[in-house]
């Protein structure tokens, strides 16, 4: 792995090794004990949208890590001028060890990793969240023991979650329903690996996706970008909501995640997410052990 754009790039092998190395840097953490892998090296952190918890656990991650984190916001970067991703990508490498990008077009952060000598981390795009992704992963296993026999579901739109959830839950075994309206779908190209694996199924039925689920997920009805959509996308996904009666076709142990930020009422109710507080505080915390794992196998 040289660099980590999408899900895609993980194979099951790479996916439990970084979950392993999150464990152990987790535990190092809560024990005070030192982890100063990337001492002295520099993550340059690209941001073209608003970030909480992406721009803080990498921040954070990198200081823990003895590393020095640049918050380079797009705005004041001379890439809004028009200077090419190429020559941007030239430019960052030669003073970084490794830079992090959250921005609209998945192509771009492909276009900075093919012309970075240093490896790239997407840090979101319309595209893909694998960072999100591998910190769910790490969540589930941390709170069911394993993935063994498990069945994750995601209701709502087909976007940069849906795919990476799609994608990397199917990877490590596990089965995957998805229930997104017609016009709301996921990436072609990760339903076509999705169906290949024999464990998938989309619907645009929530309740059908809900069925005997132990991971129940959503995601914002408008992602970032979308907000002008918002009128329209409240009637389209009427009824793909996150509420009592969804998680009573659910396993009666089923965990509920969210990557955040949540509307209540709109994709979850206040009483499910208030209800499953706990799991959902414990996957955000987990981006910051996930993303160091990602750090280090990366930067070290
Ligand atoms: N889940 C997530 O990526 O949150 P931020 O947008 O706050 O970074
Ligand atoms: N799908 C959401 C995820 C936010 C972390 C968005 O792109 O805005």
């Amino acid at each position: 792995m040289k660099h980590l754009l999408k899900m895609a790039d993980l194979t099951k092998q790479e996916i439990i090794e970084i979950l392993n190395l999150a464990d152990q840097l987790k535990y190092e953490l809560k024990h005070g004990i030192p982890h100063n892998h990337l001492k002295g090296k520099t993550l340059g952190m690209i941001f073209r949208k608003a970030s909480t918890r992406t721009r803080v656990s990498f921040e954070t991650g990198m200081y823990q890590l003895g590393g020095y984190p640049l918050f380079l916001s797009s705005e004041d970067m001379q890439i809004v001028r028009g200077e090419p991703v190429c020559d941007t990508a030239r430019t960052l490498s030669r003073y970084l060890n490794g830079l992090m990008i959250r921005t609209y077009d998945q192509q771009e952060a492909e276009e900075l990793a093919e012309y970075c000598s240093i490896p790239v981390i997407n840090g979101l795009t319309d595209y893909a969240h694998p960072c999100q992704v591998l910190a769910d992963l790490m969540t589930v296993r941390e709170m069911k023991g394993s993935f063994d026999g498990l069945k994750m579901c995601y209701i709502g739109d087909g976007d940069n979650m849906a795919n990476s959830l799609i994608r990397g839950f199917l990877t490590v075994g596990m089965t995957v329903s998805a229930a997104c309206p017609e016009k709301y779908r996921p990436a072609e190209d990760v339903l076509k690996f999705a169906e290949e694996t024999g464990r998938f199924e989309l619907t645009t039925s929530p309740e059908k996706a809900a069925e005997g689920a132990d991971v129940v997920i959503t995601d914002v009805w408008a992602s970032m970008g979308k907000e002008s959509e918002i009128e329209q996308r409240r009637k389209d996904f009427a009824g793909y909501q996150v509420n009592s009666h969804i998680m009573s076709l659910a396993k009666p142990d089923a965990m509920v995640m969210h990557c955040l930020p949540a509307h209540r009422e709109e994709e979850i109710t206040s009483e499910v997410f208030e209800a499953h507080a706990d799991e959902i505080f414990e996957e955000t915390e987990n981006r910051l052990h996930a993303q160091k794992a990602v750090m280090v196998k990366l930067m070290a």
